[in-house]
């Protein structure tokens, strides 16, 4: 269970726009800013978002904010250049990486980035333990969706799972989560705007283009979501609300949807800037 004054209950993501070549350094660094200003002082983000683009956003980010105020998190599993490796070395050698990119001798949270149950050994997990104790994590999880959340369930040393949180989630879903609140951990929710948030967008400008991106391949992919009949806001506090979820991340690249949702999360800061 993560107890952290930073561990907020609407965190936001470093990710996809953040992490994209037609994304820019100055409108992360206003987001993230803005965010500080809220409350909403969880980032999530990771070495496989933009070939480590995203850390190094995040970190120019949060150069001039003081490091207790803000919770970290990152992931290693899935590597910079998209790769899979799990191993105890190529773990820790990304975790190095994304320290450097964050700028930071430390993150709050490192998660395994999707990993297969057998991919979680015990060589692997007592590694991470040793991480802690030299002060470079000081908590650690799963990010994922399938069995890897049973097998986080029966694993002490983790302390959170980042997973989807949506009213789609099926009983057995739902049941894996439950499963991982009884062990104590937190449960950090993702795509909680499955479905209500818009995915297609006329390019306009970087943020539009790089959904508009998205949504051209998600439909090639056959993998677009279908309505869910929610608003981003309903589907939002859904989430917020959800007696699972102890924070839920939300990516945005907009000061007024940043400004909304902090707001529906109860965060009494003020980004006027919105
Ligand atoms: N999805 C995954 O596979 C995954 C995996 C690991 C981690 N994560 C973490 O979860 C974060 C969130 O990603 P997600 O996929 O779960 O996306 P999400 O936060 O559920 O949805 C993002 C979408 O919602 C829109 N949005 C946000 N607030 C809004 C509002 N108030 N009104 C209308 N639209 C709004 C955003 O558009 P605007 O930019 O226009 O606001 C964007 O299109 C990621 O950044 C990452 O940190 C996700």
């Amino acid at each position: 269970m993560i107890d952290s004054p930073a561990f907020s209950r609407l965190g936001f993501g470093v990710t996809g726009p953040h992490a994209s070549i037609i994304g820019s350094n100055t409108k992360t660094r206003e987001l993230v800013h803005a965010c500080v200003a809220h409350g909403v002082t969880l980032f999530d983000t990771g070495p496989a978002y933009g070939v480590g683009r995203a850390e190094t956003r995040l970190g120019e980010a949060l150069r001039e904010v003081p490091r207790d105020k803000v919770f970290v998190c990152t992931k290693a599993g899935v590597h910079a250049g998209g790769f899979r490796d799990f191993s105890p070395g190529a773990v820790e050698m990304s975790l190095k990486d994304s320290l450097e990119r964050l700028k930071t001798d430390h993150v709050d949270l490192l998660l395994l980035h999707g990993p297969a149950p057998e991919e979680l050994t015990d060589k692997l997990i007592r590694h991470l333990e040793a991480f802690k104790v030299r002060g470079m994590i000081r908590h650690l999880g799963i990010c994922g969706r399938g069995p890897e959340l049973e097998a986080a369930a029966r694993i002490s040393a983790m302390d959170a799972v980042m997973a989807p949180l949506n009213s789609e989630l099926t009983t057995q879903e739902i049941e894996r989560l439950e499963n991982c609140k009884k062990a104590g951990q937190s449960i950090i929710g993702i795509e909680v705007m499955k479905g209500a948030a818009k995915s297609a967008r006329i390019p306009l400008n970087a943020s539009s283009a790089w959904y508009f991106a998205r949504h051209i391949k998600q439909v090639a992919l056959g993998r677009t979501a279908p309505p869910s009949g929610r608003s981003p806001q309903e589907a939002l506090s859904w989430a917020l609300d959800h007696p699972l979820s102890d924070s839920v991340i939300s990516l945005t690249t907009s000061l007024t949807h940043l400004d909304a949702n902090a707001r529906l999360a109860g965060l009494e800061g003020s980004a006027s800037s919105a």
